[in-house]
């Protein structure tokens, strides 16, 4: 069955405040794009939807011929909308006909390892279900009035959801379609049309670059280990 991963990449970067779409800052020598496209490249070759903000086509273009070489020709850059949840809907406007099962991924969880794609693929091809990469809670969680605090939250049965996250191309369209609100994320927008959601084993490097001290982290991630 054929897979498809749709990068959204089509954020302002508001939080990041580096005078760029975020996808388009550097990490090293190479864009926040880039990175999450080389690890794309290394996981099994599927189509590539790439969404971008108006005028950034060009350079999303170039990004992918980088990343993925002689098999660009799986690469469609489409441009975004106003909301996360719009960049989506723009992209999965873009599938082939005879994709089955698509991956939708922030461009911001730049260093996600291609093994996470792999799981994500693995478990909605055996379950028909939608599938999040997840982590345990770590930090002690409160819920609060403004500054004070009502009460503990017990973080045993919570988890932090990340991307890729995994569906039934036609389930998920079909949920898109549907939704009538702006979701969280993905799985919760295709939950709500009634569908069950499974998790698998996320990374602590797919951390999304959300911040300028996010990204001082993926910066040192990547800086060459000195004797
Ligand atoms: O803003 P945030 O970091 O939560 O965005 C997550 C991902 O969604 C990023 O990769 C960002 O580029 C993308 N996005 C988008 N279109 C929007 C807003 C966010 O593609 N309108």
């Amino acid at each position: 069955p054929r897979v498809a991963i749709v990068v959204v990449a089509a954020g302002s970067g508001t939080r990041l405040s580096a005078g760029a779409p975020k996808a388009f800052v550097g990490i090293d020598e190479h864009s926040i794009l880039r990175h999450a496209l080389d690890g794309i490249a290394a996981a099994p070759a599927p189509q590539v939807v790439i969404v971008v903000p108006r005028g950034r086509q060009g350079d999303a273009q170039t990004e992918a011929e980088a990343a993925f070489g002689g098999r660009s020709d799986l690469v469609s850059v489409v441009v975004g909308g106003q909301t996360r949840q719009q960049s989506v809907a723009a992209g999965l406007a873009a599938l082939w006909a005879d994709v089955e099962t698509v991956l939708v991924h922030d461009a911001a969880r730049a260093l996600t390892p291609p093994d996470v794609f792999e799981r994500v693929i693995a478990e909605v091809e055996r379950s028909g279900a939608g599938v999040v990469p997840a982590r345990p809670v770590v930090d002690t969680l409160k819920r609060v009035t403004g500054a004070v605090v009502d009460e503990a939250v017990d973080r045993a049965p919570l988890v932090a959801a990340q991307t890729p996250q995994g569906f039934p191309r036609a389930l998920l369209e079909a949920a898109y379609a549907a939704a009538t609100e702006e979701y969280t994320d993905d799985a919760a927008l295709f939950a709500a049309a009634g569908h069950p959601v499974h998790t698998v084993m996320g990374d602590d490097l797919s951390f999304k670059i959300t911040t300028p001290a996010d990204l001082d982290r993926a910066r040192h991630l990547l800086r060459p280990a000195t004797a």
